[in-house]
């Protein structure tokens, strides 16, 4: 008998719909499955025959010809277990499935169910394709059920799913908790009042917040750089429940979901070693996974001891920074993966790490301090719009028991001034995410100076030698220093504080 129903693949983080038809015959005993499945799925012959077995059924020899339409997209791994079993079964009269039905997931040789990755991706796919009932593994029933518009059904073993086909048992779907998403979403067990004085840095953060704008921080060691980058995801505003869902489905698919967790809900910190592989980071593999700069998608990246990382790392993140996405090409088809993420940066003056500093000398030959800044490259350089020094913490401010200003509060600012940006894009029908996003032809629009302020930028111009790159950047970092003062003109107090931001380029760079 001829069964059908449907199914979810992944493609890259995308879901897409399958349809499973399967064929039972009286032919010569064998079980074929068509439909460029590759061998992990091919394996599922086993789980399959021991799960209908220990499930009480009897399985016998049929011929059974299994086609995974469509036949163009590879499908690969363990989510197609419970469909192609149930297509079976179906095919040999014990059960019956509907049309607004989706299965997906893998079982044990027992019957039980076991999770899958992209279980968020895949439900998505399901409901695109007008499915409304979705059976998924236990463990994957709180992701899935943040797709609204669906029933999302938990099961935990071939067995149960087959009562409740064949109308033994009822079953509930599972109720999505929204109050956790709120919550979670800007509650951090880290603060920025943990960070004693830096005012100027924890400044630079609030800007670099407010206009998305990549930040590099040099110190000596100590100071607090990595302290302080690991808050900047708490001043920055808790993500929208879309941002969640979006962050969600890279870490479902990469496995990094933890087994029963609905969402992502806080903004990605993502810290790879300087040691990583450029796979790691770009992300890659044969059927392509996500890598670092992706699992870093709507939070921060941060790279400490930058002049560690190797030159290709550079060059990994150049077209990711510029676009927003990277592109994987394999066999199977090009892959995109986003990478809309914050770069952070963070590095000693030089090698000993006390370059500047006014607690210790500097024991480094200015031709060791210059090839250790040299490897930090003009192309990165270029995308980071704002460079502050992190001073040594001083006695007096460690010892300070007022409390600092905290995140929730300094956050409150950063979101204000995002809003005052938003009003002003949307107000010209632009769609513009944050200030760092600004074009060169968008800056000419929006970043327009009063005199006073084209002046001290022109002095500047010529003084430090500004690139147009660095004239851009100056621009968008005003801009967002205005917003956050809600002021529609950019003045020249703006401008100061913005070239105050650069001025590090020419004391380590000489440019
Ligand atoms: N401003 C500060 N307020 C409170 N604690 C601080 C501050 N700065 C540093 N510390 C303490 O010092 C420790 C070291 O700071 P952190 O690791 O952030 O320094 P770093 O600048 O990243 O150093 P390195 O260059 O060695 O990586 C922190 O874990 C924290 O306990
Ligand atoms: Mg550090
Ligand atoms: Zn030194």
């Amino acid at each position: 008998m001829l069964a059908k129903l449907y199914s979810a693949g992944i493609y890259g983080i995308e879901g897409f719909l399958i349809t499973v038809e399967c064929n039972v015959t009286k032919d010569l005993p064998h079980f074929d499955i068509v439909g460029l499945p590759d061998a992990s799925v091919k394996e599922a012959r086993e789980r399959i025959r021991s799960a209908i077995e220990s499930s009480g059924y009897f399985f016998g020899d049929p011929a059974i010809t299994i086609n995974l339409a469509p036949a163009d997209l590879k499908k690969s791994g363990s989510a197609y277990d419970l469909p192609m079993t149930i297509s079976i079964l179906c095919g040999m009269g014990i059960t019956r499935t509907e049309d607004d039905m989706c299965f997906f997931g893998e079982m044990a040789l027992s019957g039980e169910t076991k999770p899958v990755r992209g279980a968020l991706s895949m439900t998505l796919a399901a409901r695109e394709g007008g499915k409304k009932r979705i059976f998924v593994p236990a463990a994957n029933a709180a992701e899935a059920s943040a797709v609204d518009g669906v029933s999302v059904y938990g099961i935990s073993s071939l067995r149960q799913l087959l009562d409740f086909l064949n109308g033994n048992i009822i079953l509930q779907p599972e109720k999505f908790d929204r109050q956790i998403f709120e919550r979670q979403s800007s509650n951090y067990e880290i603060d920025f009042a943990d960070v004693k004085g830096q005012q100027t840095v924890k400044r630079a953060l609030e800007i670099s917040a407010a206009g998305g704008h990549n930040l590099l921080m040099i110190g000596p060691p100590g100071s607090g750089k990595s302290m302080l980058a690991h808050r900047l995801p708490t001043i920055l505003p808790p993500l929208t429940f879309e941002e969640s869902i979006e962050i969600t489905k890279i870490y479902s698919i990469s496995g990094l979901l933890p087994d029963g967790q609905s969402l992502i809900t806080q903004r990605p910190f993502r810290s790879p070693h300087h040691t990583a592989s450029a796979v790691s980071l770009s992300g890659g593999g044969q059927i392509p996974m996500p890598g670092e700069i992706s699992l870093a998608q709507y939070g921060v990246l941060f790279m400490d001891e930058l002049p560690e990382y190797g030159k290709n790392v550079t060059e990994i993140l150049r077209q990711p920074l510029e676009n927003k996405e990277i592109a994987i090409s394999r066999a199977a088809g090009r892959f995109v993966f986003p990478t809309d993420f914050m770069l952070v940066c963070a590095m000693n003056p030089c090698r000993c790490g006390y370059f500047g500093s006014t607690v210790r000398k500097c024991t480094c030959s200015l031709t060791e301090r210059k090839k250790y800044i040299s490897k930090v490259s003009g192309p990165l350089l270029d995308r980071i719009d704002i460079e502050v020094e992190v001073p040594a913490v001083t006695y007096q401010d460690m010892n300070r028991t007022d409390p600092a200003e905290s995140s929730e509060s300094v956050r409150k600012r950063v979101i204000k001034a995002r809003e005052f940006a938003q009003e002003r894009y949307l107000k010209n029908g632009e769609k513009i995410r944050v200030n760092a996003d600004l074009s060169p032809m968008q800056i000419r629009k929006y970043c327009r100076l009063n005199d006073a302020a084209s002046k001290i930028l022109e002095l500047a111009f010529e003084r430090m030698g500004l690139s147009a790159r660095g004239y851009d950047r100056i621009l968008r970092v005003s801009r967002t220093i205005a917003d956050l003062d809600g002021r529609a003109d950019l003045n020249e107090g703006d401008v100061a504080q913005a070239l105050q931001f650069r001025s590090l380029d020419r004391k380590y760079w000489g440019q």
